[in-house]
């Protein structure tokens, strides 16, 4: 914990509180409030967390103002163009870039968790065909803990280790599996002689009839989308599934819980939301029409991929992105893709519009996902689960450093009660 070197002074009804103030290594002080209810008697009141740091972390470091993000010190750009993603998952985990033999331990280790329970296949057969990849995902991971019963102690140090390297071994397969199973196609099992990116390309294309090659500059592009979604502060489903491990639950519920969180159109969906908003605006002419949405406060429609609560500049993430979904447009020879096309018009319209640069609306991390997902061949329902693959990670790091932390304790926040005052019951009768 950083140390007080100042303080803030409260006064409410005359009485006068000395908060403590910590500095930390990069962004805003915080006031310390801990103790503010059992002194004063008053809550602090904050929805949607707009002021309020949760919790102390080393793991990542946002500054929306100056749009950087940085994973254990080092900037997103730097790592999604040098290095690549299992060297970041040991990265989050461990704190510090592993050695050539760390890597290849860690990689080895990686891989060698990737199949998942056989006796799991049948617990995919119970869903609907045509249930969405994430319903599954939330279903089938929180279900881990039904076949995984060696690593759900969490007070187990090996066992957190253990069910950290399956998480983040086993997803991606559950997340190829819940595609195959919607397109009604064999599940492919996991190979040990592809990367981590190759093999989830391979798992969810290759068909048992013939020989798929993984192109690998798509799996360089694929890559470099789960390095850019891997972690991301207290983000909400970050959030979530610190709340949940503060409880005592297991990580796969823990997991589940977060996969939860993210699918919400305001968060990881928006990848999908994004997608769907551009092919429905269709051509670069109608974008007008849409911006004029956005910006009414009688239409509850928003551009998705647009605004982030941290980013007040630009999101890293989304300058990276794009420069991959021309690679890949390129590569794939679908430069002239017209959602690509209105996507870079609404991008250029939006931010030459006062409203959004009011507002300070960039485009966010999901706003080009989307493009180059589409264009290697994956349906807008399987955007949301490359988000969570990705971000599984992350969720498992915060989750480790959250056991780690011995202030750690149940999360329970209060309320502001705006309800009816205590009455008495009325008999049926008397109403
Ligand atoms: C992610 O937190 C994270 O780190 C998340 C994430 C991660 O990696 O984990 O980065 C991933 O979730 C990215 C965000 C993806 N979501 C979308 O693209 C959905 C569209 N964006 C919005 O719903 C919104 O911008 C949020 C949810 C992202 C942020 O919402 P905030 O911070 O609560 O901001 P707000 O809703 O208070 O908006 C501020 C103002 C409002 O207008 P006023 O009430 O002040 O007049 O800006 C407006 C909003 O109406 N606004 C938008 C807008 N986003 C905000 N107007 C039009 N289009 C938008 N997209």
């Amino acid at each position: 914990m950083a140390e007080s070197k100042k303080s803030a002074t409260l006064t409410i009804d005359g009485q006068s509180y000395e908060l403590p103030i910590y500095s930390p290594t990069a962004g805003p002080d915080v006031l310390d409030i801990r103790k503010l209810y059992a002194q004063s008697g008053v809550f602090t009141y904050d929805p949607g967390f707009t002021s309020t740091a949760a919790c102390d972390s080393t793991i990542t470091f946002i500054d929306g103002g100056k749009g950087e993000l940085l994973h254990r010190g080092y900037p997103i750009d730097q790592l999604a163009s040098k290095s690549h993603y299992l060297e970041v998952c040991y990265l989050l985990l461990y704190g510090e870039l592993p050695s050539a033999t760390e890597l290849e331990i860690f990689e080895a280790t990686i891989t060698r968790h990737t199949m998942i329970h056989e006796q799991m296949h049948n617990f995919f057969r119970g869903f609907r065909r045509d249930a969405h990849p994430m319903a599954i995902m939330v279903g089938a991971v929180g279900a881990m803990a039904a076949f995984y019963h060696d690593s759900t102690d969490i007070n187990d140090p090996h066992q957190r280790e253990i069910a950290s390297h399956r998480l983040i071994a086993k997803v991606p397969t559950i997340a190829a599996m819940a595609y195959k199973y919607s397109i009604g196609q064999p599940f492919v099992y996991p190979r040990n002689d592809l990367d981590y990116a190759a093999n989830f390309l391979h798992m969810c294309f290759a068909v048992p009839a013939e020989e798929y090659v993984v192109d690998p500059i798509l799996a360089r592009a694929m890559d470099r989308i789960f390095t850019l979604h891997a972690d991301h502060e207290q983000n909400a489903s970050t959030s979530t599934v610190r709340l949940a491990s503060s409880s005592g639950a297991n990580p796969f519920a823990c997991i589940a819980a977060g996969i939860a969180c993210l699918w919400g159109p305001a968060h990881g969906g928006a990848n999908q939301a994004c997608l769907e908003m551009l092919k429905e605006i269709g051509t670069p002419d109608r974008i007008p029409e849409f911006i004029a949405r956005a910006k009414d406060k009688d239409d509850p429609f928003r551009l998705m991929g647009f605004g982030h609560r941290v980013y007040k500049n630009f999101d890293p993430r989304a300058t990276v992105m794009k420069q991959s979904a021309d690679e890949v447009l390129d590569l794939l020879g679908v430069e002239n893709n017209p959602i690509l096309q209105v996507a870079k018009e609404l991008e250029q319209a939006a931010l030459n519009d006062p409203y959004f640069a009011d507002k300070k609306l960039f485009p966010n991390v999901d706003f080009y996902s989307g493009i180059i997902l589409e264009a290697m061949g994956f349906p807008t329902s399987m955007f949301t689960p490359v988000f969570a693959l990705s971000r599984t990670v992350g969720w498992i790091s915060q989750w480790k450093e959250q056991l780690a932390d011995p202030q750690m304790k149940i999360g329970r926040p209060r309320q502001l009660y705006l309800g009816t005052a205590m009455r008495d019951y009325v008999d049926i009768e008397n109403r």
